[in-house]
């Protein structure tokens, strides 16, 4: 288990992560509080809740329900929510504790910054991707209609809680999509975490709990780093939407149906390697690498059928586009990307012309 601190502008907060993580809220100064609500899936609590309770020593609260899925990231769904808080007597010294994936957290973090004027949560984040990415940062957010994260708040977390345990559970495709984003974080992160990745993998795949004591800490470390240097998203964290240019587009193309959103990343980490590599500005024996350890995850969903016009219309709609300029985050070498805006179309064209030519269904899990 490892804890990372992380500094906001009015406070710091834990990050736990590792086996029994739950168990350190025992330390948490619940008491402050006058009521404790738990926002959370009804497969997920029936599953976890009494474990959850008994580990981290609560024992009085209300769970507030919503939906699986990206649907529940609503504005229905956050005035819902607010009355139900309200008419269970929740005032400005509740807390909320979010109990699952990013749909959650986000949806979650986003009704406690406005609830009242905001009031306190924690996160106890139950998907890969809430674990080393969603749950640290303090972004919030819901969706628009199609547009994803439009309105959102920044508001961090009193402390993050992540128990491996509770992966276990996670459904095959929902383990390996988040699996795309620890890629992304080892990029970032550099030669040393890629190689522990690379020699974790095939236990990775199998949720074996030492290879992931090996690889989330370490992973999550990455994006502490980056939010302790550049909490309100100057440039820092800009770095941290490696793949997701591409990736996004991919999604939109295909009305969010065909990838899981790691798969989409998966796709993107493809692309902007071909793209570093045409502007010349990653070594090919870089992009090799970065190229080997998406396919090592396995097979991804085709992209055969997806016109090059109609992602390149798709592009430019991306949120971190500033000024009609998209900045494409590119990797350099592992470890080390630079943020650059202006890349001809013809470049980004012909780089995912490259990934169309690929066949995934030659890609074997390690
Ligand atoms: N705030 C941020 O900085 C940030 C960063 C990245 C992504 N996000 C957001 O995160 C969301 C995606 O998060 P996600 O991938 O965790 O999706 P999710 O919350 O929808 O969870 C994925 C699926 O796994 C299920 N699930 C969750 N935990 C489980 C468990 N332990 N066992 C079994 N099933 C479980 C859920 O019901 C769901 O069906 C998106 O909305 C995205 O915009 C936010
Ligand atoms: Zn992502």
């Amino acid at each position: 288990m490892q804890t990372f601190n992380v500094k906001t502008r009015n406070f710091t907060y834990p990050v736990v992560i590792g086996n029994g993580a739950w168990r350190t809220l025992r330390k948490f100064p619940f008491r402050k509080y006058t009521s404790i609500f738990v926002i959370t899936e009804r497969g997920l609590w029936n599953r976890w809740g009494k474990l959850f309770l008994e580990e981290s020593g609560l024992s009085a609260v209300t769970t507030l329900l919503v939906a699986p899925g990206e649907r529940s990231k609503s504005l229905r769904v956050l005035e819902r929510l607010s009355g139900q808080l309200l008419k269970q007597g929740a005032d400005r010294r509740s807390c909320l504790a979010l109990f699952g994936g990013g749909v959650v957290g986000d949806l979650g973090a986003f009704l406690a910054s406005v609830y009242m004027r905001g009031i306190d949560c924690i996160h106890v984040p139950t998907t890969i991707l809430a674990q080393v990415d969603s749950s640290v940062g303090g972004k919030t957010a819901v969706n628009l209609g199609e547009m994803k994260n439009l309105i959102g708040t920044f508001h961090p977390g009193r402390m993050v809680v992540s128990d491996f345990r509770v992966l276990s559970s996670l459904g095959h495709w929902d383990f390996r999509s988040g699996l795309y984003e620890v890629v992304k974080h080892a990029i970032l992160g550099g030669p040393a975490l890629c190689q522990q990745l690379e020699a974790s993998l095939p236990r990775l795949q199998l949720k074996d709990r030492e290879a992931l004591e090996a690889v989330l800490p370490p992973a999550v470390k990455v994006k502490v780093d980056v939010v302790n240097r550049d909490e309100r998203e100057r440039n820092l964290r800009m770095t941290l939407n490696l793949g997701h240019t591409f990736g996004h587009a991919l999604e939109e193309a295909t009305g969010y149906r065909r990838f899981l959103h790691g798969e989409a990343v998966g796709w993107g980490l493809l692309a902007i390697a071909q793209l570093g590599e045409r502007l010349r500005l990653l070594a090919p024996e870089e992009g090799t690498r970065i190229a080997r350890l998406v396919q090592r995850l396995g097979p991804l969903p085709s992209i055969r059928d997806i016109s090059t016009a109609r992602i390149l219309r798709l592009l430019p709609q991306d949120k971190k586009t500033v000024g009609g300029k998209i900045q494409w985050v590119i990797p350099e070498r592992i470890g080390k990307v630079r943020v650059v805006s202006d890349v001809p179309r013809r470049a980004v064209a012909a780089a995912f012309q490259d990934i169309q030519e690929m066949d995934p269904s030659l890609w074997a899990p390690a």
